[in-house]
């Protein structure tokens, strides 16, 4: 087998395997839960195409579809002649009934409070989609976001699908650069921004950064700047930059939803891959929709009267399937917080769940391990007792984390949904339903309805109980992405060449004697760094791109808090440097920060004189790896240079004992 490492608590999940510890669903939640018959899978595996089509009937359609399923692997399309609209589906079915409810509560870092009914929702979503009309945007054409956690985030795309555009969200924490490669990738005709937000008390300059970007975006038309901060400098570029209060407000708040095809695209969402350039995710309209509706209505046991808070950013595909679409067509109240756990102190998020009563928490095992190194007295605080139901995504969750969350955070009362999937799923395709699974702490237990995932071994064949192998899904799902914008071969060779017909997720498995799914981390060259993927390729080219650079390997190492942290290996041009070490070190650091972003920022850089090579070239990086987690080396017999690891090993632990 050729997995990568196991995440943080592999050990542990060993001991709990062992010791079969299980928590059925409380008897309370389990008698009023949304799904409750466990015929239910067995249902959706003797007809996948019926209950997929049941699930879309959850949604308005202006037209229903011919066709459940179009399968031409690797190409999925799903209802066909089916038309419908995405806005329309998460508002204005939802008026008048709910036009009083809140969609959001909204809570600034620095403390102001907002809140957005589900009518407000609707004016606003209408006037700036009028607005994105009168800056000349069309049906198809693509517009970039650049925002942070502001309502008018959600509100952008609302109104992109309103008429029909497709948006390409970028994360507020990505660099100019970063941007400007998914802009031009996407060729956006407008960008949405906003002055600037803020982040652990500190301005997060987003006009500033976008217009470092648009120097090199030529596609960009317009640009419409959402003014969030009471005063605060940017430059407007006239004839170019719209200030939002100007153009939005100035709209008539009628605009009638296009009528959009179930297969027309979505959205574009980038994620890192095996080589530098990221990929553009495209998601479709109907499946998408379907999907994440009915996921996060069953696992999320989605109730009237919840207060629903998913803690992700939206600039993530977290945040677009389980803040936005998800909880919008299922016409719940959520929450959105601008900041950081930690600001004003690190029991921000406890005093949030506590003032507006959340019902159900969704979040990332890294925030959950950062909760627990700062200690209980922080939740301890505050009255937690609305919740009654867990989430985390991201990584695999460690059994102790998983029990931390469960006992001081959840009161030994509320269920938790580890869920499995990808920006590339959609939504979530494996996790418990909360009043049917029994769930082990560690697992993201079994495949959800309609769902057929399977573990393989190196040659392409099923596992036995009891063993791992990769995770594949072997039959196409409604949410599923369509292709890489813009390039369909590297979707079929991403996802569909490593075994023929079956999806490819590039994670690890393993399967208990119940078959409960035990995933073990990624087993390509992406990291995951707190809950995010950032690939080996796009750091080791960010750090080549460094003047004083020659070479550069990166690997992700275990990390108690984020899961793995990345550390960087480098050779230096003319192979030494006369200025200080350490000061380029920080510099390089810096230097991926500015070119990617914080989270690509290295947590250790070692410099070297080699890195070690096989005779063919390639930098062996599993070395490395082992090299950063302090563990035995294996063969190096094969390497051209073999001398070279033990001097590596060497300058890795002189830092880390300087680090300590
Ligand atoms: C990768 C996808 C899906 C939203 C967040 C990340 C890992 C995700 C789990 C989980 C173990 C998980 C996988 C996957 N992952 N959820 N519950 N247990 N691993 O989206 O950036 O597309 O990353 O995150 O490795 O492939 P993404």
């Amino acid at each position: 087998m050729s997995l990568g490492s196991s995440q943080s608590g592999g050990d542990a999940i060993e001991v709990l395997l062992s010791e079969q510890r299980t928590f059925p669903p409380p008897k309370e939640f389990a008698a009023r839960a949304n799904i409750s018959d466990p015929d239910i899978y067995e249902k959706a595996a003797s007809d996948a195409e019926r209950f997929w089509a049941q699930q879309a009937d959850r949604l308005s359609w202006f037209k229903k579809w011919d066709r459940v399923l179009e399968w031409d692997p690797p190409f999925a399309k799903w209802f066909l002649g089916g038309k419908l609209n995405v806005s329309y589906n998460c508002i204005d079915r939802h008026l008048p009934a709910k036009a009083a409810k809140i969609a959001f509560f909204w809570e600034g870092e620095p403390g102001e409070k907002r809140v957005v009914t589900y009518g407000e929702l609707m004016v606003q979503v209408a006037k700036c989609a009028n607005a994105l009309r009168s800056l000349g945007v069309r049906r198809g054409d693509r517009v970039a976001i650049y925002m942070g956690m502001v309502p008018e985030l959600a509100i952008a795309m609302l109104a992109c699908t309103r008429i029909g555009a497709v948006h390409s969200v970028v994360f507020g924490g990505f660099s100019s650069e970063a941007l400007a490669d998914r802009v031009n990738d996407a060729q956006a005709k407008v960008l949405i921004t906003q002055d600037a937000g803020w982040r652990r008390g500190n301005v997060v300059p987003l006009k500033a950064n976008a217009d470092k970007a648009l120097e090199s975006t030529p596609s960009v038309e317009k640009v419409l700047v959402f003014k969030r901060m009471d005063s605060y400098e940017i430059s407007m570029k006239d004839g170019r930059d719209f200030f939002w209060h100007e153009v939005v407000e100035a709209q008539s708040e009628k605009c009638d939803p296009e009528a959009m095809d179930a297969e027309d695209m979505l959205y574009i969402l980038y994620t890192s891959g095996t080589t530098a350039k990221p990929k553009g995710i495209v998601h479709s309209t109907g499946g998408y929709l379907t999907q994440v509706s009915f996921t996060h209505w069953a696992v999320f046991d989605i109730k009237e009267d919840d207060i629903y808070w998913c803690a992700a950013d939206i600039g993530w595909v977290t945040g677009h399937s389980y803040i936005v679409y998800g909880p919008l067509s299922n016409g719940v109240t959520g929450i959105l917080y601008e900041g950081t756990p930690d600001f004003p102190e690190k029991d921000r998020w406890w005093r949030i769940v506590e003032e507006y009563k959340a019902t159900i928490l969704y979040t990332a095992p890294t925030a959950i391990r950062t909760f627990m190194r700062w200690g209980p007295q922080y939740p301890g605080k505050h009255d937690l007792s609305s919740l009654r139901l867990l989430g985390s995504v991201g990584e695999p969750i460690n059994p102790e984390a998983w029990m931390w969350y469960h006992s001081i955070i959840g009161g030994e009362r509320c269920p938790i949904v580890d869920t499995w999937w990808q920006t590339e799923t959609g939504s979530i395709l494996i996790s418990p339903l909360p009043g049917l699974t029994t769930t082990k702490p560690g697992s993201a237990t079994r495949p959800l309805p309609g769902i057929k995932a399977n573990v393989y071994d190196d040659d392409g064949n099923p596992v036995d109980p009891g063993h791992g192998g990769y995770l594949v899904i072997e039959e196409p799902w409604p949410s599923m992405l369509r292709t890489i914008y813009g390039d369909p071969e590297r979707y079929r060779n991403t996802y569909w060449s490593r075994f023929d017909g079956v999806y490819f997720t590039g994670d690890g498995c393993r399967l208990d004697e119940d078959r409960y799914f035990w995933l073990m981390g990624r087993v390509d060259d992406v990291m995951n760094v707190a809950g995010h993927r950032i690939s080996t390729a796009e750091v080791e080219s960010a750090l080549v791109a460094h003047p004083a650079v020659a070479e550069a390997a990166v690997v992700g190492r275990s990390d108690p808090d984020s899961g793995q942290a990345i550390a960087a290996f480098v050779t230096l041009a003319g192979g030494s440097y006369d200025g200080d070490e350490e000061a380029l070190i920080s510099e390089l650091r810096e230097w991926v920060a500015e070119k990617i972003g914080k989270i690509a920022r290295p947590k250790s850089i070692v410099i070297t004189d080699d890195l070690p090579k096989t005779r063919s070239g390639k930098i062996m990086r599993r070395l490395l790896r082992d090299i950063s987690e302090q563990r035995q080396l294996g063969d190096v017999t094969t390497l051209a240079n073999a001398d070279v690891v033990e001097e590596i090993r060497r300058l890795a632990e002189a830092r880390r004992s300087e680090e300590d």
